[in-house]
């Protein structure tokens, strides 16, 4: 097993240890060789020999110190001992998928705008009493074969998820938002014929939970996988997938506070030409006389392009593939169904304005969350699997020393 920070965290479990004691443990938690450590190669222009991997180690221990979870002992040189929240992070660590148990609420971890809570969303969001200014979550679908972390049976999805949304939706501020991504690719038994359950769910979160839908956005995934696979590549009788819809909707239309000024784009090159060069030189009437364009028509200077309801965005983005190469070389499970966060942060900076509340009911590896972290929006999360906020925690840290976004 190779060196990791985890490790070298727990190499300290048993409270202050000497770089001796520390190596000594790693080497029996990791089945290090004394040779391994006995290595030595030349360093700097001196080139004066080193262990690299004692130096590998003192990386990790400073990394550590900056997480706040290891801190030198002070005046003795070499001595190093784990926090309180580095211990806890000790005690705390699961190497499996651990739900919390009914009832049960316990803060996985905060910074100074948010907190993720180990608990199941109906629990923790019926306690909570401020005001939300935008969910945006991505629940387990109705899947056949379930993933690692479990789901509703299918013939229960639509009144399951209504359960679990309805005491966040109840938080809602006048003319918040709710931005749900599910799947499309779902599909009767054993039938190339998609399921209509999101038909379903759309009229019961009118009907049961009061919300208007705004719009059905189409997010478009160059990176999906092939499929169905049964239908498309064998029976060939679908074509492949490359979309999922995220479903937008308000509590209170009139009042919606979303604002695309917020997320305005680059103009592209031809249409800045146009703007510089005073616009449309004619009229003209296009379909019948259904649209008229007048001669100086897009002559204006404006701030930007106004985004579509389709947004491409590749699922393996930058930020998740760290995480999961982080959480491969720790052995701590992998999430099997994250967002990307380019996607999380244009719904954030979209629908909520700086120091506004951003909840996310199903906070997996807190993608949510680190998009209105990065936003400067508050934000609170659930997750019912321990070992995901777990890493959802080092994810933040390690973000943490990025620069915050702009203002919008
Ligand atoms: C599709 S994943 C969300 C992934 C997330 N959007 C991300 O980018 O990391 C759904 C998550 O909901 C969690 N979950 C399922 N039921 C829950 C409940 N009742 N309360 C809180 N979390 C729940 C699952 O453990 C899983 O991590």
């Amino acid at each position: 097993m190779q060196l990791s920070l985890f490790g070298v965290l727990n190499a300290y479990e048993a409270g202050a240890q000497v770089n001796a004691q520390a190596y000594e443990r790693l080497g029996r938690d990791l089945g290090i060789k004394a040779e391994a450590w006995a290595e030595r190669q030349p360093v700097g222009t001196a080139g004066q020999p080193h262990s690299p991997l004692k130096r590998r180690v003192r990386w990790y221990q400073q990394t550590l110190k900056r997480l706040g979870l290891l801190e030198p002992v002070a005046g003795k040189r070499g001595v190093w001992r784990p926090t309180a929240a580095g211990r806890r992070t000790i005690e705390q660590r699961q190497q499996d998928l651990e739900p919390c148990a009914p009832g049960l609420m316990q803060l996985g971890f905060s910074t100074e705008l948010g907190m993720a809570l180990w608990a199941d969303c109906k629990d923790a969001f019926s306690r909570l009493d401020e005001p939300v200014h935008l969910v945006l979550t991505s629940p387990p679908y109705p899947l056949a074969r379930q993933r690692d972390y479990g789901g509703p049976e299918r013939a229960e999805y639509v009144d399951w998820l209504c359960t679990c949304l309805e005491p966040v939706v109840a938080r809602l501020a006048s003319g918040g938002s709710l931005f749900l991504s599910v799947s499309n690719d779902i599909f009767e038994t054993g039938s190339p014929a998609r399921s209509l359950y999101r038909e379903r769910l759309v009229l019961a979160l009118h009907e049961r939970l009061g919300l208007h839908k705004m719009d059905e956005w189409i997010w478009h995934n160059p990176s999906k996988a092939p499929g169905p696979v049964a239908w498309a590549s064998k029976r060939r009788v679908q074509v492949n997938t490359a979309w999922e819809p995220i479903y937008w909707f308000s509590n209170d239309p009139q009042a919606c506070f979303a604002d695309n000024r917020r997320v305005l784009q680059p103009h592209s090159e031809k249409h800045a030409r146009l703007i510089a060069s005073g616009g449309t030189k004619t009229a003209a009437v296009f379909a019948d006389g259904a649209n008229r364009r007048r001669a100086g028509a897009f002559g204006a200077q404006t701030a930007g392009r106004i985004p579509r309801n389709l947004i491409t965005v590749p699922h393996n983005c930058p930020s998740q593939t760290a995480l999961r190469a982080w959480a491969k070389a720790e052995g701590i499970p992998i999430h099997g169904a994250t967002m990307p966060l380019a996607l999380a942060e244009h719904v954030v900076r979209f629908a909520s304005e700086p120091g506004q509340l951003v909840a996310d009911p199903f906070g997996g590896w807190a993608t949510t969350a680190l998009a209105a972290e990065l936003n400067l929006r508050r934000w609170v999360i659930t997750e019912r699997m321990r070992a995901y906020l777990y890493a959802s925690q080092w994810r933040m840290a390690l973000s943490s020393q990025q620069p915050a976004r702009a203002k919008g």
